[in-house]
């Protein structure tokens, strides 16, 4: 599969080097409007590249599109794939605000798109295996989901500025595992905080505990910091009335060290979400290239994204209001 990307940021590199590790794919053209951001990703992929993101839309050797460009690009440019016949893999999330998506899925209307979001969190082999001893039967009733997600730092200001709020740029990821688990929510209770001193003017929270539960009273708990001294924490904990099940923070080794000072130290965890989601991102892409291949909804899917960025929308109202959100 011959492969476009639009935008040559972050999260394209990581996109690239998944397509330049699975065998049936390969990086055909990329699109900034940073030509010199396109040219260089291109280089080292042996792409084309280009300026323009339409010319990659509508380039003939291109089968695929990823959207990696800013968020507030994504509807648009998933339009303009559909529009073609093109699947897209999508970036979280599909945008900043459910008018958007509405318009949206109004536009697609017709157009029978196959559009993946990237919630890579689902492909992560824990997390992924959790919902398998879920789906099991193993922990028999899924009663309380606990999921725990600490960035290392916060980000640079003039990306908290645009990056519509913790809940759309962050806890968005964690919505989707909230509804990995607990399938469509019905009530949502956040707080936010304002601790950090040095983003206490930056008119968003730098941390959150936000309560879901869906129709049958299953409740699940998320906990949120733009920043975590100990380094990027990663926790999930499903609680059934058979079993608990945990998936812990990853590290590069097992190694432990005692000594007269400390016992069993080890090494720190994973940092940041290019390293620790490394195995998330590849096994992302290859759902979403077998999913084309075999004419398959992918899963994530847009209706996934949608049901996340209306949480994000009614969370950020509770922490606002201090009430809860009926959806
Ligand atoms: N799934 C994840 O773990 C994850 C991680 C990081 C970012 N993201 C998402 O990916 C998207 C990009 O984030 P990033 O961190 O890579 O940002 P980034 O700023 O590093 O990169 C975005 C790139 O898009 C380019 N761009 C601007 N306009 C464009 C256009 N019209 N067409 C194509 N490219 C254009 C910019 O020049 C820039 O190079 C965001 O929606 C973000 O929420 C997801």
């Amino acid at each position: 599969m011959r492969i476009g990307i639009l935008g040559a940021g972050r999260i394209a590199k990581v996109h690239a080097r998944s397509i330049a590790a699975h065998p049936g794919a390969s990086v055909a053209m990329i699109a900034d409007p940073c030509e010199d951001a396109a040219r260089e990703l291109a280089e080292a992929h042996g792409a084309r590249h280009t300026a323009d993101p339409a010319e990659v839309i509508s380039d003939p050797e291109v089968d695929a599109i990823i959207i990696c460009s800013p968020t507030p690009l994504h509807a648009e440019q998933i339009l303009a794939a559909a529009k073609v016949g093109k699947p897209v893999l999508c970036e979280k999330p599909i945008a900043m605000d459910t008018e958007t998506i509405d318009k949206l899925f109004a536009d697609l209307e017709g157009l029978d798109p196959q559009v993946m979001l990237g919630f890579n969190r689902r492909f992560d082999p824990s997390f992924a295996k959790v919902r398998r001893l879920v789906d099991g039967g193993v922990i028999g009733k899924v009663e309380q989901v606990t999921i725990i997600s600490r960035d290392p730092a916060a980000p640079p200001r003039e990306y908290l500025a645009s990056s519509g709020g913790i809940f759309k740029d962050m806890t968005i990821h964690e919505f989707d595992m909230a509804r990995f688990f607990l399938g469509d929510i019905a009530t949502v209770f956040a707080v936010g905080q304002n601790l950090d001193p040095e983003l206490a003017d930056s008119g968003d929270f730098d941390g959150a505990i936000i309560t879901l539960t869906n129709a049958d009273g299953v409740a699940a708990t998320i906990t949120n910091s733009r920043h975590c001294s100990a380094g990027y924490d990663q926790r999930l904990e499903v609680f059934g009335d058979k079993a608990t099940v945990n998936a812990d923070n990853i590290r590069e080794t097992t190694v432990q060290v005692s000594t007269g000072e400390a016992t069993d130290a080890k090494d720190p965890y994973l940092d940041f979400f290019l390293e620790r989601y490394d195995a998330a991102y590849r096994l992302e892409l290859a759902e979403f290239i077998d999913a084309v291949e075999n004419k398959r909804t992918p899963s994530p899917s847009l209706k996934d994204g949608a049901a996340a960025l209306a949480i994000a929308e009614a969370a950020e109202k509770s922490a606002r209001t201090g009430t809860p959100v009926t959806l």
